[in-house]
């Protein structure tokens, strides 16, 4: 049977490259975003029952339970999850930011990782192992001007990383939060849209590297960043 990972926000950007790689390397690979025509056109260009996905908006807590569960029926397990999807907000002051804004910012970032977590460490922790990987951000480590609700979302997801990883580091779970770096991205582009993209690595030679870190045995880290590895 072949190994089974979840990476969620599979239509752009990392989480785009990273179902090609899985996929590549042999992996059945569930995915999930919120636009169904991005969705298809994943589905119609990849072309293989190897890949599981679904329209899924990650905050939706009940969405997330019912796609969990579609995919354990399938695949009986799931080896590596990553957290990938995440949505950047305004670049405002919090002086201006909206109240409605900062709840969505915090649901889908910090929510949705908490409950893809919790819906998939059952299944690890029963089969005694198992990868989670928390894609979190520079911004999740030191606050700057302007980074609004996606940088408290990301030192959040900092924040679960670690409490997860000290309560499993026994169990044969492993958990990292792994900052990606700047990527030519949509994500990107719209955090900085006169810089010129061409200077970031591709999402690709992210996503390469990402999958040597979740798929080698790294027990000794638990925040990695892809500067270590370019
Ligand atoms: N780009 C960078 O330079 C950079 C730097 C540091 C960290 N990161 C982190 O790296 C990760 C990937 O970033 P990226 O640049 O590849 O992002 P991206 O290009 O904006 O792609 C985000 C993906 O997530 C999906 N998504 C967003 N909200 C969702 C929701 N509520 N439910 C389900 N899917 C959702 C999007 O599809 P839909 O819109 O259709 O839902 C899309 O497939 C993120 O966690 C980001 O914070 C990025």
């Amino acid at each position: 049977m072949a190994d089974v990972v979840i990476i969620t926000g599979g239509t752009k950007g990392l989480g785009r490259a990273s179902v090609q790689k899985w996929l590549a390397e042999g992996w059945s690979v569930a995915t999930c975003a919120r636009d169904e025509v991005d969705i298809a056109k994943l589905e119609a260009e990849v072309n293989t029952p190897n890949l599981l996905s679904q329209v899924v908006d990650i905050a939706d807590e009940v969405a997330v339970r019912g796609f969990v569960k579609r995919i354990l029926e399938r695949w009986k397990k799931v080896d590596v999850l990553i957290n990938n999807a995440s949505i950047l907000g305004p670049r405002e002051t919090i002086e201006n930011y909206s109240e409605e804004t900062w709840r969505k910012v915090m649901d889908v970032n910090v929510n949705g990782t908490f409950y893809f977590v919790k819906k998939v460490l059952p299944s690890m922790l029963e089969q005694k192992q198992g990868v989670i990987v928390n894609v979190s951000s520079g911004a999740g480590v030191k606050g700057s001007k302007r980074w609004g609700a996606y940088a408290a979302s990301k030192f959040a997801v900092e924040g679960l990383s670690q409490v997860l990883r000290s309560e499993v580091i026994d169990s044969g779970v492993r958990v990292y939060a792994f900052d990606p770096g700047a990527m030519q991205t949509e994500m990107r582009a719209s955090a900085y849209p006169s810089e010129d993209p061409k200077q970031h690595p591709t999402p690709e030679t992210i996503a390469n590297i990402l999958f040597d870190i979740a798929t080698v045995y790294e027990p000794q880290l638990g925040r990695l960043t892809v500067k270590e590895y370019l």
